[in-house]
């Protein structure tokens, strides 16, 4: 298309999405505050555990109330974000550190804490992007496989611990992504204790309110006596903001002055920012996302019990279950279908990760997996 007939084109359609409004000026943002989120194209997407309910009304309401300051660089919506996630987690100001989504922090993290000789332990399968960002540098990778509970095998990632004072960076994904699952706490909090000074915990919590286990509680309670602990947490899952990218992490006010220096300037949005600050405050949002999510995997537990598929049970907004057969293929055929499903998470490959969505999206999930049934495919 021409550069003119472009042009036209994008008028027409902007005029367009202003017909059911009253025009900018008195513009009724209504409709688009109550919209449910949009479903590309009309494909599920069980693939990226995403919130499949949208931002909360506060923060869509935030972000349209934001647009008049977005040419202005956010210096004083980061200060107030900050204070409010400071106040939230009991800790200074100077223990927040904000990411463009937690997977900046884990990026600043693993940049800020390289070493020559240094070593980067973690579990396997687990979330990609720190052994991604390590990749660069001359970590030297150290694989943990899950232990039987797919929980992180504390004690032979201990033994990977060199006797010798390198640098050595632990990633404890608690609930684990791909698997769901959690490590115990107590165990991990046994270890922080007894670690030496040179050995850093980054505690990647992005899961951190679906979990509904005793056994689980957050790291943020090391981080003013231990500067070796960075706790991070992510406003893409239960907040619904994955789009918006948005996260931090926590740590003593040393540690979070190294990864700083690392950070991309300015690096959270003015939008992102005050939806953040508006989701701290609807709580509701948290209350029917928990509630979806449990409904959905109620739904989804059954279909996989009543066609004896295996799956591990999950603490978070997704899981993991047994395709019985190639994880490409089986992919694919979703796909056809307008599923989006999973991506392969070595060793798992008889296994599926599947990203919950609501409860009327896993109903369609599951007919679809009936048909593959009665195809034989699974
Ligand atoms: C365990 C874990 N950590 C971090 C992230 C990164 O999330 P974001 O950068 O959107 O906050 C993800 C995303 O899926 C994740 O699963």
């Amino acid at each position: 298309m021409e550069r003119r007939t472009f042009l036209r084109a994008g008028l027409a359609l902007a005029a367009g999405a202003g017909a059911g409004a009253a025009g900018l000026g008195g513009i009724s943002v209504l409709p688009e505050l109550e919209a449910e989120p949009r479903r590309s194209g009309g494909a599920l997407r069980l693939n990226s555990n995403e919130n499949p309910l949208g931002l909360a009304p506060a923060a869509r309401r935030a972000v349209i109330d934001g647009i008049p300051e977005a040419n202005r660089y956010p210096g004083s919506m980061r200060e107030q974000l900050i204070e409010a996630l400071a106040a939230k987690h009991g800790v200074s100001n100077e223990s927040i550190v904000l990411g463009n989504g937690s997977t900046e922090v884990l990026q600043m993290t693993v940049q800020g804490m390289a070493a020559p000789g240094g070593r980067l332990i973690l579990a396997e399968p687990t979330f990609e992007d720190v052994p991604w960002y390590a990749e660069p540098f001359t970590y030297r990778l150290e694989a943990v496989p899950l232990d039987s509970r797919y929980a992180h095998d504390l004690q032979r990632m201990r033994d990977r611990v060199p006797e010798r004072s390198e640098r050595t960076l632990v990633y404890i994904c608690n609930p684990n992504n791909p698997t769901g699952t959690l490590t115990s706490s107590a165990e991990v909090d046994a270890w922080v204790e007894s670690a030496p000074d040179n050995v850093y915990f980054i505690v990647d919590e992005a899961y951190y309110e679906y979990v509904d286990d005793p056994g689980y509680w957050s790291s943020v309670k090391w981080i003013e006596t231990r500067p070796n602990v960075i706790v991070v947490r992510s406003f893409s899952k239960i907040y619904g903001m994955a789009g918006m990218r948005l996260g931090y992490g926590i740590a003593h006010p040393d540690t979070a002055a190294r990864l700083r220096e690392f950070i991309g300037k300015n690096n959270a949005n003015h939008l992102a920012l005050v939806a953040a600050l508006a989701s701290l405050s609807d709580l509701e949002l948290v209350d029917r996302s928990l509630e979806s999510n449990a409904r959905a995997l109620q739904i989804t537990h059954e279909c996989l019990e009543e066609l004896d598929l295996e799956y591990v049970p999950t603490q978070t907004s997704f899981l993991m279950h047994r395709i019985n057969g190639d994880l490409d293929t089986y992919r694919e055929r979703m796909r056809e279908r307008d599923v989006l499903v999973g991506r392969p998470f070595p060793p798992m490959l008889s296994y599926n990760r599947l990203s919950l969505g609501t409860p009327d999206e896993m109903e369609r999930w599951a007919d679809v997996l009936r048909s593959f049934r009665a195809k034989g495919w699974v």
